[in-house]
């Protein structure tokens, strides 16, 4: 028994690289996030110029790059592919047009920082025997009616990279998230398969590039769905491949997530994310 979860639970995290928590928040705290998120990305539009428009493999693309990798320390938005029109105009107003928000709400608002600083989430990270873990990034996806597009097959080790491979994702509905709106789907066990991508800097600190380390294509045919009614936490390892379609649905499908990783593991300096002047913190508050 942990401090938090069931043997079973920790049990079932470590045989399939996954777990879903229902009830993890309340209600009243996932709104109050969802309110907080929505304000936000009012106050932080970029100039369409800045705007960075998010593809299904994760590359920002039409785009300023420094816009994305200097968002590491920072509260900006990213938008929706499908949000502009063949003119480069956004088809809605911006607040509804957004992919994303990133990366660093869980440092710069109150609102999101105690959101993602409770001992309740001090002790699910100590279960699964994260010793020193420290929050890295956090994104806001917002996942808008019709509009939300699919995140393909990918690990979070991949883009987060750390030696020992320590991301853990913390991945909270703040919608319900439905087969219907694009809940996420996982691959059960597939954390102990090989990750099969890096994800870097290229030489000049300028753009991302892939080293592929393994072409062959994750399985996809045992494909878990993760539906998720609000408030649920579903714990990730990060080297579970996981996925989620397009909202092709009326509903929207609002998710917040944390990425923590190991204090003592190695962080690569040609990680995209980068934090020169804004220390890590752990789980607590204070
Ligand atoms: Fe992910």
């Amino acid at each position: 028994m942990g401090k938090y979860l069931t043997e079973g639970q920790l049990q079932s995290f470590r045989d399939d690289g996954f777990l879903v928590v229902p009830n993890f928040v309340s209600d009243q705290h996932c709104l109050q996030l969802r309110e907080r998120a929505m304000k936000l990305a009012e106050l932080h539009v970029p100039s369409p110029e800045e705007a960075t428009v998010f593809t299904a493999d994760g590359k920002p693309q039409h785009t300023s790059d420094d816009y994305f990798l200097t968002s590491g320390e920072q509260i900006r938005c990213f938008f929706e592919k499908d949000a502009f029109d063949e003119d480069g105009n956004l088809r809605a107003e911006p607040h509804l047009a957004l992919n994303k928000l990133g990366h660093a709400m869980h440092d710069l608002d109150p609102v999101f920082d105690s959101f993602s600083r409770t001992p309740e989430l001090a002790a699910v990270a100590s279960d699964i025997g994260m010793r020193d873990p420290v929050l890295l990034q956090s994104m806001y996806i917002f996942k808008q009616p019709h509009i939300g597009g699919e995140v393909t097959c990918h690990t979070d080790h991949t883009y987060l990279w750390t030696e020992p491979q320590s991301v853990v994702g913390f991945w909270f509905a703040i919608d319900d998230a439905t087969n219907e709106n694009g809940c996420m789907w996982a691959l059960p066990g597939g954390h102990r398969l090989p990750v099969r991508s890096r994800s870097r800097l290229n030489e000049s600190r300028t753009a991302t590039v892939m080293d592929v380390l393994d072409p062959e294509p994750y399985p996809l045919d045992n494909l878990q769905c993760l539906e998720a009614k609000r408030g649920t936490l579903v714990l990730l390892d990060g080297a579970v491949p996981h996925l989620s379609a397009a909202n092709t649905s009326d509903k929207p499908r609002h998710a917040y997530t944390i990425h923590a990783i190991d204090g003592a593991a190695r962080y690569p300096d040609d990680n995209w994310l980068q934090r020169p002047t804004l220390p890590l913190r752990g789980f607590s508050l204070n």
